[in-house]
């Protein structure tokens, strides 16, 4: 097992597990007046911790992709099982960066002040497809790992 895999995983704990915790925060906090209170102080600090944690996924998953020979088979007609799957994984995980990306966008505009409805249904629809996406991703993950 490489020092890559070892990244990788404490980097997926730290993107998945964060975004569970702000789906049970957002699910058990619906006072708007405490909202307001915690979320303009953890907001940046979760946001930021996030995308470190998706960065290292991002760039650790890429060096293994290339350490082990998969970049030439990921974009060649090849119908290996594995390939498949890293395939899926990894158009899912292109929809969570762009989903990431927009959701990032809204909340560090509106950080702290009100947001507008259209806002506010963008900010918690890209925010619940993440946590629903990584789901997908840790299973085709561990699909992948099965098959290894
Ligand atoms: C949201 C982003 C991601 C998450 C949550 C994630 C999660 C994981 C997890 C949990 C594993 C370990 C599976 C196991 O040991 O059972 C893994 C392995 C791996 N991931 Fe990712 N990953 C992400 C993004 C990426 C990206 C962007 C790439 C490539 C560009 C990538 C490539 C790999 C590779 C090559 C492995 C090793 C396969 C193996 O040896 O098991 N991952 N990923």
């Amino acid at each position: 097992m490489g020092l890559f895999i070892h990244i990788h995983l404490i980097a997926a704990i730290a993107w998945i597990g964060g975004s569970i915790f702000m789906f049970v925060l957002g699910v058990t906090l619906l006072d708007k007046e405490k909202q307001k209170q915690v979320y303009p102080h953890i907001g940046p600090i979760f946001g930021y911790f996030e995308l470190v944690a998706l960065l290292i996924l991002l760039i650790s998953g890429t060096v293994m992709v290339v350490n082990d020979g998969l970049l030439q088979a990921l974009f060649s007609d090849s119908d290996n099982i594995i390939v498949q799957t890293l395939r899926k994984k990894l158009f899912i995980v292109a929809i969570i960066v762009v989903a990431t990306i927009i959701h990032f966008y809204i909340a560090f505009r509106t950080n702290g002040k009100e947001r507008t409805k259209m806002q506010n249904i963008i900010s918690r629809g890209s925010s619940l497809l993440i946590f629903f996406l990584n789901l997908f991703v840790l299973h085709y993950a561990i699909v992948i790992r099965s098959m290894l």
